[in-house]
């Protein structure tokens, strides 16, 4: 009995582990996920209309402290302590949560679409919208503190040649 328990016990592990390692398409943003990526900005531009490419002016001191303290609390499950985007919620996700400080990848939403995606979140991923458990001053700040992890230095190769780059 015990024997066949823990054969059926081991049989049900390997049905579980392949799931939560091959659902991901691998980290290089070719394909799908620039399909994706393509397909939100698409949906945040007819959102915002014109204020898409609203600028937002540069962060305050103030906001920087607030949207810190906010981001330790409610973002570093996935996107990391340093918003790198490797939280330890991350490893079980089929959608990686976005990298801030990648240089290329953190700028290809707009300020004022990242504002409603932190808002509204993303539909059909991890990425849940915020609206109603903060602000509107606390989630500029969180848009403040994100974009400041923005890096020159960590330019990923990306294959973001097929129109995601028009503003
Ligand atoms: C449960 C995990 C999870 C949590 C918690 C979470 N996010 Fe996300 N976030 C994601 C995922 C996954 C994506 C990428 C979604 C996709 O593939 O389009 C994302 C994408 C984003 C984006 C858009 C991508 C970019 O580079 O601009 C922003 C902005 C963002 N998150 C901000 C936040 C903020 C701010 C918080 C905290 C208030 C937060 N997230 C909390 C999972 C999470």
């Amino acid at each position: 009995m015990h024997t066949l328990l823990s054969a059926l016990k081991i049989a049900a592990l390997f049905a579980i582990i392949p799931i939560s390692t091959t659902a991901y398409a691998g980290p290089d943003h070719a394909g799908g996920h620039m399909e994706h990526m393509n397909d939100v900005q698409k949906k945040l531009k007819k959102a915002l209309g014109n204020k898409y490419y609203q600028p937002v002016p540069a962060a305050t001191k103030k906001q920087l402290i607030l949207g810190k303290t906010i981001f330790t609390k409610s973002c570093v499950a996935c996107h990391g302590k340093k918003g790198n985007g490797k939280g330890p919620a991350s490893a079980t996700l089929k959608q990686k949560p976005a990298d801030f400080t990648d240089a290329e990848h953190s700028k290809f939403y707009s300020d004022q679409g990242r504002i409603y995606i932190i808002k509204k979140g993303i539909k059909n991923t991890p990425m849940s919208g915020w609206e109603n458990t903060f602000n509107e001053k606390e989630i500029l700040s969180l848009h403040a503190y994100i974009r400041s992890l923005r890096t020159t230095k960590n330019v990923k190769k990306h294959n973001h040649s097929h129109g995601g780059h028009d503003h």
